[in-house]
């Protein structure tokens, strides 16, 4: 498949990257200040930019989206409006603009974070943008049931993203291990799925 993969320049975009080209897939490699393919997912044009330069794909990974961390009482109001911006719409966008360039049979794979079912102190406006990406994953399946599959994967704390912040990878879940969700979303037949990734996948015979 030729698979468009946005955030393919980050710590789990890199691994989604290096498992779906072991496998035979041909993958576009978007960043946002690196990479042969570039887009910022709060700016719809910027979407639409990247998909004009793409051309047809089979599937979208998005392993990008912004949010801010920060107590609620010590947020403002543009911290939450850029997390909005960049995490959920710039993935509304994938979705929504993708359907004229993602050949119908395809797929959309989306990306949140534990976070949204396991909130912690600071996490307000992360918790808010990840649980609305899940919520319009499940609805956005329903409406386009049968053409496109949209799913999402939900990553636990990622070792290597905790061992570069000077804490304790163990606990987390390896990026390649991660990896294996967003490939089963890519090359399965679930829609409207959360994948819930904050332990490497059970093996399957
Ligand atoms: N790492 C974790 O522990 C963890 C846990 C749960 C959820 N997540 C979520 O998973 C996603 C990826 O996390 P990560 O740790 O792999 O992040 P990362 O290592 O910081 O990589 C982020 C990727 O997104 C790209 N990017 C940054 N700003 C962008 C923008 N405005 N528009 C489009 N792309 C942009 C970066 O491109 P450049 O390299 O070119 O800047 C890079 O490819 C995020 O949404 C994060 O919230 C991560």
């Amino acid at each position: 498949m030729r698979i468009l993969v946005v955030g393919a320049t980050g710590t789990i975009g890199s691994a989604v990257t290096d498992v779906l080209s072991a496998r035979g897939h041909d993958v576009l490699v978007v960043g946002h200040g690196s990479g042969p393919l570039r887009v910022d997912l709060s700016d719809p044009a910027s979407v639409e930019a990247l998909y004009a330069e793409a051309g047809p794909v089979d599937a979208v990974v998005c392993a990008a989206g912004v949010a801010r961390f920060g107590a609620v009482d010590e947020l403002g109001a543009e911290d939450f409006a850029a997390s909005v911006r960049n995490k959920l719409l710039g993935q509304v966008e994938l979705v929504r603009q993708g359907l004229a360039s993602v050949r119908e049979g395809g797929s959309f794979t989306l990306t949140s974070g534990d976070l949204s079912t396991h909130p912690a102190p600071g996490t307000a406006a992360v918790v808010a943008t990840g649980i609305a990406v899940e919520g319009f994953a499940r609805a956005a399946a329903l409406d386009l049931e049968g053409r496109w599959r949209v799913n999402v994967v939900s990553p636990g704390p990622v070792a290597e993203s905790l061992e570069a912040s000077g804490g304790e990878p163990r606990g987390g879940i390896r990026a390649s291990d991660l990896a294996a969700y967003y490939v089963a979303c890519v090359e399965g037949q679930g829609t409207g799925e959360v994948l819930d990734a904050r332990r490497p996948m059970p093996h399957r015979d």
